[in-house]
């Protein structure tokens, strides 16, 4: 849907109408959804922020290793909330609904599978796995306890998104042949280098809880607020960043992930120790006839960027931050010709031919417009949207899109890129049955 055109440098301006979701029905007092944060680190605090702004939606409890990130969710949203830093006392509680998980990588299933088997619906941060063996679990947990799950890309729920999906549906850009990614960064914190606490001690930080089934190593406060950086509880730039750019394809293109992955890079400038290199390139192959290339580069030193481009045999579909366009060129109707290097009779001879069999002919009508774009209203938040999905699905428990079959298929797709990048081999992967071959 549409709410309006311009034209802009030759470009048509299409505004997309400001449609954030709204709650399925008004929200009467016994309709309300109590929530329970695990993991108050950034995203789950930003999460949970927005999950607040959802009607009907109130934070009861928060659970995290670390003291002053209690203290601040109790600055966030008032004194008379839980805090604890186990999550199992807030799973013992009969009165909240569901819980947002925002704990490092290492600790989304057991934390998740826990929260389900407690009768909780789950918001699942991003990448749904840190293992391969993660999957079938989450996947045989939900299912089980029939509780809904949606996992925490929201770019799926986003209105650019959508309409992405819409335009490629309808043909727009012709049959699909390549899908280029990127997110280049050129900063430290874009690296990962995320600030420590100046108080962070063994008795701030809860470092046992934190390590959960991760190797155990004397405390170290560089592996607890910047863990992203080892393999041991993150799963490098293919779980942060690549599944983000899968979960954006696979919803715009509707397949279900590549068959065959190869994955190079290296650790080119951010040599502080981490395990997982800075710049990555992976290319996937779908069965569907079309190649994915992606990329991460923290050594930007051009520019910061990220976006998709979808190239199709009759245009090309570029996700940006604010919007998707549409560039289309109509291919030439005649061959064309490459003859200056012969005979100057031949050349001559050649053309009259040419111009016999295409004549030349005068567009008539107006020149077709090749530029489109659509774009987001300003200041559109794909996460509130995606959160909206998923407490309306709490409410009328519908399915959601991003569940935990869709979940595993971006992050069991992602996390290739680092079985092919160790192995230095191409690795293949069976989207459907969602196993490593
Ligand atoms: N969707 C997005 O755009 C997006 C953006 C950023 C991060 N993320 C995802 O969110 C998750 C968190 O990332 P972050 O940047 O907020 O990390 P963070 O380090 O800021 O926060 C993680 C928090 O989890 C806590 N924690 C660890 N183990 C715990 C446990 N057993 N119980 C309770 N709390 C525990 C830590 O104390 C820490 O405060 C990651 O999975 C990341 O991939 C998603």
């Amino acid at each position: 849907m549409t709410a309006g055109t311009f034209l802009s440098g030759g470009v048509q301006v299409h505004t997309l109408a400001a449609a954030q979701g709204e709650p399925a029905k008004p929200v009467s007092a016994n309709d309300h959804i109590q929530i329970a944060l695990i993991g108050a680190g950034g995203r789950g605090q930003s999460d949970t922020k927005v999950a607040a702004q959802v009607p009907g939606v109130k934070v009861r409890a928060v659970a995290d290793c670390y003291n002053g990130r209690l203290t601040h969710a109790k600055e966030l949203w008032g004194a008379d909330i839980q805090t604890t830093r186990d999550y199992n006392e807030i799973l013992a509680r009969k009165d909240i609904d569901a819980v947002i998980i925002g704990t490092p990588d290492h600790w989304h299933m057991r934390a998740a599978t826990d929260a389900m088997d407690a009768g909780e619906d789950v918001y699942l941060e991003k990448p749904m796995i840190h293992l391969y063996s993660d999957g079938p679990k989450i996947i045989e947990t939900a299912q089980r306890t029939g509780r809904i799950l949606q996992v925490g890309s929201q770019r799926v729920s986003s209105m650019i998104y959508k309409k992405a999906k819409e335009l490629l549906a309808s043909g727009s850009i012709g049959k699909l042949n390549m899908v280029t990614a990127w997110w280049d960064r050129n900063s430290s914190i874009g690296a990962w280098n995320y600030s420590v606490p100046l108080d962070a001690n063994t008795t701030t930080c809860d470092w046992p809880r934190f390590l959960g089934t991760a190797p155990k190593i004397p405390w170290n406060p560089e592996h607890f607020f910047q863990w992203r950086k080892w393999k041991a509880y993150g799963s490098g730039q293919a779980g942060d960043l690549f599944v983000h750019l899968f979960s954006g394809t696979h919803f715009v293109t509707g397949v279900h992930g590549p068959t065959r992955a190869m994955a190079t890079g290296g650790l080119r400038f951010w040599n502080d120790g981490r395990n997982v290199p800075d710049v990555l390139l992976g290319l996937f192959d779908y069965p569907e006839g079309f190649n994915l290339s992606l990329r991460c580069n923290f050594v930007d030193g051009g520019s910061e960027s990220q976006g998709l481009v979808f190239t199709g045999s009759e245009g090309t579909m570029t996700i940006s931050g604010d919007g998707v366009g549409l560039v289309r060129v109509p291919r030439s109707k005649e061959p064309g010709y490459s003859v200056n290097s012969f005979a100057d009779a031949m050349q001559k001879e050649f053309l009259e031919a040419y111009r016999k069999k295409y004549p030349i002919t005068h567009p008539s009508g107006p020149i077709p417009m090749g530029e489109e774009k659509y774009v987001a209203p300003h200041g559109y938040n794909d996460t509130y949207d995606h959160m909206t999905t998923f407490c309306n699905a709490v409410r009328t428990r519908q399915p959601v899109v991003e569940d935990p079959v869709f979940g595993f298929r971006a992050a069991g797709a992602a996390l290739l890129s680092n079985l092919s990048y160790d192995r230095q081999k191409v690795v293949r992967w069976d989207p459907e049955k969602m196993k490593l071959l």
